[in-house]
């Protein structure tokens, strides 16, 4: 039986629902709030590991990282070692991409892939580039000042970063787990153990891309001006995150700015069955969606 951790989150959930949608494959949820046939997954809680890992031979393990890295070591520590407990055969861990390494949300996934190193089980690791979603976040954020200013700003500099479809992720993970499925069934070692996968990114965005797919969608120019990194902590402290948000979010700025986050190579394309999908297409599909469209321009505004 195949388990995939998170299944209410956006990530696990996708991958929960390409297995079930496959034949030969044994699937099933795991979840904070369990109902129905998914089983209670709670990192934080070692009981509900214990009874929920029973019977799983391959276990996607999405990573839990939003909370301060103290809780996260301590409950993806408990996940490799309740899956060793439970005789697990193999786990599939949702990491971060090598170009993140100088993230600070680094720590606990370089942390996790070192736990599962030398762990009873076969491992694989989806080194998982930055999410399309985070430029797609920004540009929403800014949607509305862009269209009263035609000025987009963000904490950016020149920068880009190379952002993937999570439903690319997802796709991959589904594959790699059924194929490894089907080994441990058939009781071979399958060529997904032992391996990572860098899944970097496929297109780079940056300030000035942002800029580009709000004009497309608004219908007007909007241009791109750098914002300072200072001035941007001062927003996140007053928009509700946590305070190890801030940082993290600074941090992937920071990086952006420095150009650590452009790396485009790595094993995306090899391990999914069409292109990627582009990421510039998702954000103006996403603008367009939140009715930040040019009827939405305020008609005062300059043109
Ligand atoms: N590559 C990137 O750009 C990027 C960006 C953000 C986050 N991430 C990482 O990727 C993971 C999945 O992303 P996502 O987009 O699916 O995030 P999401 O939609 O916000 O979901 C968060 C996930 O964390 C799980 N979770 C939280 N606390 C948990 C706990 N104590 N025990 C078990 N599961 C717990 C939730 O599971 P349930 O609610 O189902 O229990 C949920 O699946 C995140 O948790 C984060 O570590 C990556």
């Amino acid at each position: 039986m195949i388990l995939v951790t998170g299944t209410s989150g956006a990530l696990g959930g996708l991958i929960h629902e390409r297995l079930t949608a496959l034949p030969d494959v044994d699937v099933v949820a795991g979840t904070r709030t369990a109902s129905g046939d998914a089983r209670r997954i709670d990192f934080d809680d070692p009981d509900s590991l214990a009874d929920g890992f029973a019977g799983v031979t391959v276990l996607v393990f999405v990573s839990a990282g939003y909370a301060e890295d103290d809780v996260v070591l301590a409950r993806h520590g408990a996940v490799v070692d309740a899956a060793a407990e439970a005789g697990v055969r193999h786990v599939i861990y949702t990491s971060l991409a090598g170009s993140g390494d100088r993230l600070s949300i680094a720590v606990p996934h370089r942390w996790t892939e070192d736990r599962l190193v030398g762990a009873p089980f076969d491992v694989t690791v989806l080194r998982n580039g930055l999410y399309a979603e985070v430029p797609v976040g920004l540009a929403l954020m800014a949607a509305e000042s862009a269209a009263a200013t035609g000025v987009f700003s963000a904490p950016l500099g020149d920068g880009r970063v190379a952002v993937v479809a999570r439903e690319d992720l997802a796709d991959v993970a589904a594959r790699v787990a059924a194929e490894a499925y089907a080994d441990v069934r058939a009781g071979r070692r399958g060529r997904h153990a032992g391996r990572t996968y860098e899944l970097e990114g496929v297109a780079e965005v940056g300030g000035a891309d942002i800029a580009a797919a709000l004009s497309t969608a608004f219908g007007r120019p909007i241009r791109y001006e750098p914002g300072a990194l200072s001035d941007a902590r001062v927003v996140l402290t007053t928009v509700g995150l946590e305070p190890y948000q801030v940082g993290h979010t600074i941090s992937i700025f920071s990086n952006i700015n420095a150009g650590f986050l452009d790396q485009r190579d790595g094993d995306l394309p090899a391990l999914l069955p069409t292109a990627p999908r582009p990421p510039l297409d998702l954000i103006a599909d996403a603008v367009r969606a939140g009715g930040f469209v040019s009827s939405s321009v305020p008609a005062a505004s300059p043109r």
